[in-house]
């Protein structure tokens, strides 16, 4: 017997204890053979796991890869443990997501040609830079007079300033919030097709905005209209030094992931973590605008040493993308929990108020190990064991995780014409 992800269970298991749910739910009884009926109401019920007769975890693994030559499953394993270099993969965590990243390329291998493909590219996706370093390096960043130039990034549209009076404002009524968000007629467009998304999976369709802030609360709908402002004013900024479709990409699946985790720990608006999960490495943007001679070396010192790219920001810069980031969001008077969420998602546990952080830290590191999209950063970076404990999860999580992802991530991609056909 073993415990099974729910992703891998299929019918004609058969039950090796009792099933209950997070609450304690009683679902199946020992001995039960799962039918597919079963299988929905687990993921109704939020069954991550489950105990099966005659199978363990690695025998999924082995069946999924079994059908493949071994030269190839030999280099799926050495490309995605170089991906993996900065992490601990005894670390059980991370042993699950290196597992779900290796099944997953496997899964979209195809041919025994996919193994020089695999040789000659990497698992990211960002935009190459030449291969020089620029001598004579700009002087060190100081982020606070950095930001208080009046920094050449687009600027946020009245309504964002609008919605987030309303959000800060605990007198605004549903009505309220609608008439802001429905004076802009993109924001509405985009905001019904998110709603009616995936992402939301709605059994009944939603046409108005009153019944979406009705649905969906205030707050929720405000902060998900933010993220929309914040995408929609950015999306078209000249690509620098990297590719800016990539960039986006890599910041909706973090929201996306982010809200996802948040969901399990019983958030009330999750929203506000697909914000902090989509803006999280906005500093960036303005590392590459402001400073590229800089930017540019941290990134190429990264590519050539095999180094993480947070860190030769530090190098280079004296500062990094998320002192900036947390800068400028306090410039746009954005809620303090934002800003504790992007200045500390590389480090949550030096955090006061360290889940929110935690909850973007993960989402990150999942979403470099997946290779969705690139804000720069090629390898997957070490997860701080604490951040982990502060979630409270079991690993087995990731890969029911990692499906939410790809069941809500293409509608999101294509509202904001990101996807990639
Ligand atoms: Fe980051
Ligand atoms: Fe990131």
């Amino acid at each position: 017997m073993g415990i099974i992800n729910l992703s891998e269970i299929t019918p004609g298991m058969v039950l090796a204890a009792d099933l209950r749910n997070n609450d304690g739910r009683f679902l199946l009884s020992k001995g039960s053979k799962v039918a597919s009926k079963d299988i929905r109401i687990f993921k109704i019920w939020g069954v991550i796991e489950a105990d099966i007769e005659g199978v363990t975890q690695n025998d999924v693994e082995e069946k999924v890869i079994s059908h493949l030559e071994p030269a190839i499953v030999e280099a799926v394993e050495k490309k995605v443990r170089k991906h993996f270099v900065h992490t601990n993969l005894e670390d059980p965590v991370i042993y699950e997501l290196f597992r779900c990243c290796k099944i997953r390329t496997v899964k979209a291998i195809k041919t025994k040609d996919s193994v020089e493909i695999l040789n000659m590219q990497d698992l990211t996706s960002s935009n190459e830079i030449e291969d020089t370093i620029v001598e004579g390096t700009a002087p060190p960043v100081n982020p606070v007079e950095l930001i208080k130039q009046d920094i050449n990034l687009p600027t946020l549209p009245t309504v964002f300033m609008q919605i987030n009076d309303t959000i800060q404002n605990p007198t605004s009524s549903a009505i309220d919030i609608a008439k802001v968000i429905g004076n802009d007629i993109n924001l509405s467009a985009k905001l019904l097709k998110i709603v009616n998304s995936a992402f939301y999976g709605f059994p009944n369709k939603i046409d108005t905005l009153t019944r979406a802030v009705t649905i969906l609360g205030t707050k929720q709908l405000s902060t998900l209209a933010m993220g929309i402002n914040i995408l929609t004013a950015f999306n078209n900024i000249p690509d620098c030094l990297i590719d800016m479709k990539s960039f986006w990409m890599h910041s909706i699946a973090c929201g996306t992931i982010s809200r996802i985790i948040a969901n399990y720990q019983g958030f009330q608006n999750t929203e506000r973590l697909f914000l902090a999960g989509l803006i999280h490495d906005i500093g960036r943007l303005v590392l590459y605008n402001y400073t590229p001679i800089n930017a540019r070396n941290a990134i190429q010192k990264a590519k050539n040493n095999d180094r993480l790219l947070y860190e030769l920001e530090h190098e280079t810069m004296n500062c990094d993308h998320t002192t900036i980031g947390a800068l400028l969001l306090k410039k746009w008077k954005l809620p303090k929990s934002l800003e504790n969420a992007v200045r500390y998602h590389h480090s949550p546990k030096n955090s006061r108020d360290p889940l929110e952080p935690a909850i973007v830290h993960l989402a990150d590191i999942m979403t470099i190990a997946l290779g969705i999209g690139s804000s720069g950063e090629r390898l997957v970076p070490p997860l701080e064991p604490e951040a982990w404990k502060c979630i409270g999860l079991s690993p087995n999580i990731l890969s029911l995780m990692i499906d939410q992802l790809d069941n809500q991530l293409e509608e999101i991609l294509r509202v904001f014409n990101l996807n990639e056909s």
